[in-house]
């Protein structure tokens, strides 16, 4: 089956490919590089582009008309720096994304798996989400999630398309047989935060908030390794139609699913078993919240296991062995200037 992957150079579209290509699949990478890495597309098919040139993805389309669906990784994805600039992430993440699913509906191509993000989630008590719980999305770049959630139903519904929109969670590891993983120099998220501490790259982890009302006063996440959630997509492909069947085909013609363990972990257990499978203590310090930081949320993973077939299966154990196995050989895998 050939797949077309937006954002397949980057963290996630990345291992995707690599799952379906384990999997015995195509996957036609679709990127512009803007944040991914042209190392991660080596011996796979690689068009160099914007998904918001229309021209390059009928082009793409010409060449493989027998692409059976498009999973839509592309984006720009850091929170803070979607706060400053706006813009540029409504430009990226709505405008184009806009146009390749109108450019989709256009060539009859209109089966799309959607990355989404659990970030939209407001607070609920127990901490525990479902798909139908209250969505606030509290930052631009949710928001960009958030939009692209209702264009994607709205189209599915007027236009017969079909979309299933996966909200990850907390994605954390590398690809188990290290084609690939995070690529940002300075990672943003806890894990990659622990192995900078780690490998001495940063002096101190800062737990940023020990007040929230979890079980020890630290935030809450669900942390899915990153090789899980690339399994998901092989599923939501190979069994599109299987979906939207036991799902008890919607009107809308429109599916949304978490991606989570369905466990949550705070920050202290994360540092914890961080710090077991590492086999050494690391200097850390409590500090405030940042800005904008929530007590968080793990998934209700149910409808997964239903509708797709599948769950979680690897413990963050493995998740935090292989991001650190990852930022040993990442150098001799990407250059950096
Ligand atoms: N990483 C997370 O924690 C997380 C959590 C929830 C959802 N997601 C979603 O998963 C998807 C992938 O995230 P990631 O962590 O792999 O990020 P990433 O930055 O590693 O990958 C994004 C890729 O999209 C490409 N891209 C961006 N804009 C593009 C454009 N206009 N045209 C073509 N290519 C473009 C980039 O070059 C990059 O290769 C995103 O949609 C993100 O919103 C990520």
């Amino acid at each position: 089956m050939k797949v077309l992957v937006t954002g397949g150079a980057g963290y996630i579209g990345s291992t995707i490919c690599s799952a379906l290509m384990d999997n015995g699949h195509t996957p036609i990478i679709l990127d512009s590089l803007v944040t991914g890495r042209r190392e991660f597309t080596r011996d796979r098919i690689f068009y160099h582009a914007d998904i918001g040139d229309t021209t390059a993805v009928e082009r793409v389309f010409a060449e493989h008309p027998d692409i059976s669906a498009t999973i839509h990784c592309a984006a720009l994805i850091v929170v803070p720096e979607s706060v400053a600039m706006p813009y540029e992430y409504y430009k990226e993440n709505v405008v184009k994304s806009l146009e390749l699913f109108h450019t989709l509906r256009r060539l009859g191509h209109g089966n799309v798996v959607f990355s989404s993000s659990a970030a939209m989630y407001g607070m609920v008590p127990g901490f525990m989400v479902t798909e139908d719980s209250p969505l606030v999305p509290n930052s631009p770049y949710s928001r960009t999630k958030y939009m692209m959630e209702m264009v994607l139903q709205d189209f599915c519904a007027a236009y017969g398309m079909h979309g299933i929109a996966l909200r990850y969670f907390n994605p954390i590891g590398a690809d188990p047989r290290m084609r690939s993983g995070i690529h940002v120099k300075e990672p943003t998220h806890i894990v990659g935060k622990l192995v900078e501490t780690a490998q001495g790259r940063q002096a101190e982890f800062l737990i940023t908030g020990a007040d929230w009302s979890t079980r020890d006063g630290t935030g809450i996440r669900d942390y899915i390794h990153v090789w899980d959630l690339a399994r998901a997509h092989v599923q939501a492909v190979e069994q599109f139609d299987q979906v939207f069947q036991r799902a008890g085909n919607p009107a809308d013609n429109y599916v949304v699913i978490n991606l989570g363990t369905g466990r949550g972990v705070t920050v202290r257990e994360m540092v914890a078993a961080f710090e077991k499978v590492y086999g050494q203590a690391l200097p850390k310090r409590e500090t405030q919240p940042r800005p904008g930081d929530v007590a968080g949320a793990y998934a209700n993973a149910d409808r997964a296991r239903a509708l797709l077939g599948w769950q979680a299966e690897l413990p963050i154990e493995q998740g935090i062995a292989d991001a650190l196995r990852w930022g040993e050989v990442r150098n001799s895998i990407l250059k950096f200037d």
